[in-house]
C-alpha cells in the first residue's frame, strides 16, 4: 500500500510542471557553498581480508540523482575529488537519475568515464533506475566501462589471494536474487556486497558471506533536524540511515548520496563521499 501510494506520487512529481517548481526548492544547503560534499575517511578493520588486500582504498558513492540537485558539472567534480584518492575500486550503489534517464545517459557515461581505479568501477541499480528506465541506465553504465553487479559476483586479485564483489539487483522492485550471488562465492572467500537499500542488511547478514555491505537510498534522511533526526526515510531506509553499523557480524555503511529525491533540499545532512581504507591488521597493530 505504502510502495502503491509512492509511486504514484513519484509519477505526479515527475510531471514538467512538478518539476520545474521543485526546481525553485534548492534551499538549505547550496550546492555552490565551497565544501557542498563531505568527504569521509574510515579505515576499516577485516579480520578476514587477506593480507594482500592491506591498504586496499574503496571509494563509494551513491544516490546521485542527476538533473535533480546534482548538475553534471558537479558530478564531473565528484570524479576529480575520488581520482586524487588514487582509489583501488569505484563502487557506486544506485539510484542514477529520478527522471527523464535519456536526457542524462550521455552525462553519466562521460563524467563515469573520467575515473581512474586500479580494478574497476562496480555498480548496482536502485529503485529510482527501475522506475524510469533500468536499460538506458545499464546501456550509460555499460558504455562508461562499469561493471554493474546484477544478482552477480566478481573477485579481485592479489598474487594468489581473491576478495569478491557482489551486488544484488533492486530489493525495493523485488528483483534481488541473493540465491544467485551466494552460488558465485567460494565458502569462507572474503566478500562484499553492494545492495542499494541499507535494511537489506537485515537478509544478507543472516548467513555470515558477506563481510561488508555497501548501501545508499537513504539519503541520510535529507533533512536531519537536530535533536529530533532525520523527518522522512524512505522504505528499506529506515533502520540504518546513515553511517557505520555493525548488522550481526557485518558491517555495513550507508552513504547519504550525492543527489536528493523529488524535493531539492537538504539540512543538516550534506551530500557524501566515502573513502575505505580496508585493512588487514588492526590500526595499531
Ligand atoms: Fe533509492
Amino acid at each position: 500500500m505504502e510502495e502503491m501510494f509512492f509511486r504514484l506520487l513519484g509519477k505526479v512529481l515527475h510531471s514538467p510542471v512538478t518539476i520545474h517548481l521543485l526546481r525553485s526548492t534548492r534551499l538549505l544547503y547550496q550546492n555552490s557553498h565551497p565544501s557542498w560534499v563531505e568527504c569521509n575517511q574510515i579505515s576499516l578493520y577485516l579480520p578476514l581480508l587477506p593480507a594482500s588486500f592491506h591498504g586496499f582504498r574503496l571509494v563509494q558513492i551513491s544516490d546521485l540523482h542527476l538533473g535533480t540537485w546534482l548538475s553534471l558539472e558537479k558530478l564531473v567534480e565528484v570524479t576529480e575529488i575520488i581520482n586524487r584518492y588514487e582509489p583501488d575500486l569505484v563502487a557506486i550503489t544506485g539510484d542514477f537519475v529520478s527522471f527523464h534517464p535519456q536526457e542524462y545517459k550521455r552525462g553519466i557515461t562521460e563524467a563515469l568515464r573520467k575515473l581512474i581505479t586500479n580494478d574497476g568501477i562496480l555498480a548496482v541499480l536502485g529503485n529510482h533506475d527501475h522506475w524510469t528506465n533500468s536499460e538506458i541506465i545499464r546501456s550509460a553504465l555499460n558504455e562508461a566501462g562499469v561493471i554493474e553487479l546484477n544478482n552477480r559476483a566478481i573477485h579481485i586479485r592479489r598474487g594468489q589471494d581473491r576478495i569478491y564483489f557482489a551486488g544484488i539487483d533492486d530489493h525495493y522492485v523485488g528483483k534481488d536474487r541473493l540465491d544467485r550471488v551466494r552460488d558465485l562465492i567460494p565458502e569462507g572467500a572474503f566478500s562484499i556486497l553492494l545492495a542499494h537499500e541499507p535494511d537489506y542488511a537485515e537478509i544478507s547478514s543472516q548467513d555470515g558471506l558477506f563481510h561488508l555491505q555497501l548501501s545508499g537510498h537513504s539519503h541520510g534522511g535529507q533533512i536531519v533536524l537536530p535533536r529530533i533526526g532525520p523527518l522522512y526515510l524512505p522504505l528499506h531506509g529506515r533502520k540504518y540511515p546513515d553511517g557505520l553499523y555493525k548488522v550481526k557480524d557485518m558491517y555495513l555503511y550507508t552513504n547519504r548520496g550525492l543527489g536528493t529525491a523529488e524535493l531539492q533540499i537538504r539540512y543538516n545532512c550534506p551530500p557524501e563521499i566515502t573513502l575505505f581504507e580496508l585493512l588487514a591488521q588492526p590500526p595499531n597493530g
